[in-house]
């Protein structure tokens, strides 16, 4: 295996100092470990492979246990003898979205696990690139799942009028996996709308799926994750203190007001000559409008930059991560294009797109719902269509990543980034992560009951891996 190596003789310029510091170009006691431990893989699983062919052939059928699957359509209509042609549709649709919430939770359970073996530490690059493929990966589910929406709607009400009354009191409130997914992305309790005085969780029918729900809101989320990630991350590249990013943005936010004030004392409007004579205002009133307009506009901005106004917006409810962390998605923003700071980006981006999609799902869903039952109840027991509607305007989960757009300043206003900050980020970027890494590879080659290597099938080390 090639290891990374730089030549001294060649690196002489700053430049290059900044962008291989000593510590990432030396061969390491980890990137031994690494090479070894590669090749070992590879072997194993060689091994491995000719074990499960030698074992049995396996064919399409069984690998897929498609005789289970598709012998699980069973419309209620038809035990009682009217079977009713769309109840088919309306059960592999909902079937199918179920499988596909099982494998969001897969990717979910296997980024919260990421973060959370690594909650103390910042993330290194490789794991937060997988995290990155993962998110992507349930933002494309979601569109899927939006859009499967144009084919139940194929569904006339009429045709659906025909068989719900035989659906009793069966409702997608009842979805344990759908819950799971609220609660493990980071929906908040007090985010739920409930009626009756019924909690939310206590629509699924099984005690047992109850209590998994309840674990999963009790147990850290994604949210909880990012923000402490964000925090590490702040932390890491702006000495340990928040004060100082936030001070940067305030120092730029005075530059660039001071810049307009020049501006515009300096370079007055032009009177504007085809308004009405009833409508000019004279030269020297509109420069002092416009600099009361931009003093308002500078104190408002400053204002976020303040932790003590941030703690009212938390205790508002207007939002949900801490000052440290919305100074981090800010700093990540303005400077996403350093190549430090890309992959943090992206994971941003992707978890404001997953809000979105999910937002996007429950429109849907609510639109389908008032076309086929008007406003009737749900066979859950709510008011339907303005329950669901209720629920889509409270049920944003990153809308502080969003909140952070508020706070930016246009990119020829800010200075670079600072040689220091640069220089901290890199020196914090770790480009191969640790040894649980290894573990996530392997899992693909069978877990506990793979016959290889049973040093590597120990529970403990198993459930530090990313699945
Ligand atoms: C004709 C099609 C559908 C109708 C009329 C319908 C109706 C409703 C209604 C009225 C509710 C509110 C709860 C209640 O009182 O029952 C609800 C909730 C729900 N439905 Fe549907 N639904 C349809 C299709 C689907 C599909 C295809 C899915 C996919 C899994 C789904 C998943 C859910 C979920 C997860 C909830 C809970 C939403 C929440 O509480 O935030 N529904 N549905």
């Amino acid at each position: 295996m090639q290891l990374p190596r730089v030549n001294s003789d060649e690196e002489t310029s700053d430049d290059a100092d900044t962008l291989y510091p000593d510590e990432m170009s030396e061969v390491t006691e980890d990137d031994l470990q690494e090479a070894e431990n590669g090749a070992r893989r590879s072997s194993e699983r060689a091994v491995n492979v000719r074990l499960a062919a030698s074992k049995r052939l396996l064919n399409y059928n069984d690998y897929l246990k498609l005789d289970q699957i598709l012998s699980a359509q069973e419309p209620e209509s038809k035990k009682f003898d009217v079977e009713i042609h769309d109840e088919m549709l309306f059960i592999i649709i909902h079937q199918t979205y179920e499988l596909w919430f099982k494998q969001t939770l897969h990717e979910v359970d296997s980024i919260l696990k990421c973060f959370q073996i690594k909650s103390d530490v910042l993330l290194p690059e490789n794991d937060l690139a997988i995290c990155s493929q993962r998110t992507e990966r349930v933002i494309q589910i979601l569109k899927v799942l939006v859009n499967q929406f144009d084919v139940l709607e194929t569904m006339s009400p009429q045709g659906f009028g025909d068989f719900r009354d035989f659906l009793s009191s069966a409702s997608g409130f009842q979805s344990k996996q759908f819950r799971l997914i609220e609660n493990k992305l980071g929906l908040a309790t007090d985010q739920r709308i409930t009626h009756s005085g019924c909690p939310y969780f206590q629509h699924i029918p099984q005690v047992e799926q109850q209590q998994e729900v309840l674990e999963a809101e009790q147990a850290p989320s994604l949210l909880h994750y990012i923000q402490k990630w964000l925090e590490l991350l702040l932390d890491e590249s702006w000495s340990d203190s928040t004060s100082d990013f936030a001070q940067f943005m305030r120092d730029s936010i005075e530059r660039a007001a001071a810049h307009d004030r020049h501006a515009i004392s300096e370079y007055p409007f032009p009177i504007a000559s085809h308004l009405p004579n009833s409508k000019r205002v004279p030269r020297e009133k509109a420069v002092e409008e416009a600099l009361a307009e931009l003093e308002k506009k500078r104190l408002a901005h400053l204002r976020l930059f303040d932790p003590g106004a941030h703690h009212e917006l938390l205790k508002q409810g207007s939002r949900r991560m801490s000052f440290k962390a919305t100074m981090a998605v800010v700093f990540i923003q303005t400077f996403g294009t350093e190549l430090t700071l890309q992959t943090p980006l992206v994971l941003i981006n992707n978890l404001i797109a997953i809000d979105e999609q999910v937002s996007r799902w429950r429109q849907r869903h609510s639109t389908l719902v008032m076309r086929m039952i008007g406003s009737k109840s749900g066979t859950g027991g709510s008011n339907g269509h303005a329950y669901l509607n209720a629920v889509l305007a409270k049920s944003r989960i990153f809308l502080d990543l969003c909140h952070a757009s508020h706070y930016l300043l246009p990119s020829h206003s800010m200075p670079a980034l600072p040689a220091e900050v640069k220089r901290r980020l890199l020196r914090s970027k770790r480009p191969f992560a640790t040894s649980e890494r290894e573990f996530d590879r392997y899992s693909d080659c069978g877990g506990t009951d793979c016959p290889g290597h049973p040093e590597l099938t120990r529970r403990e080390t198993r459930s530090n891996s990313l699945h």
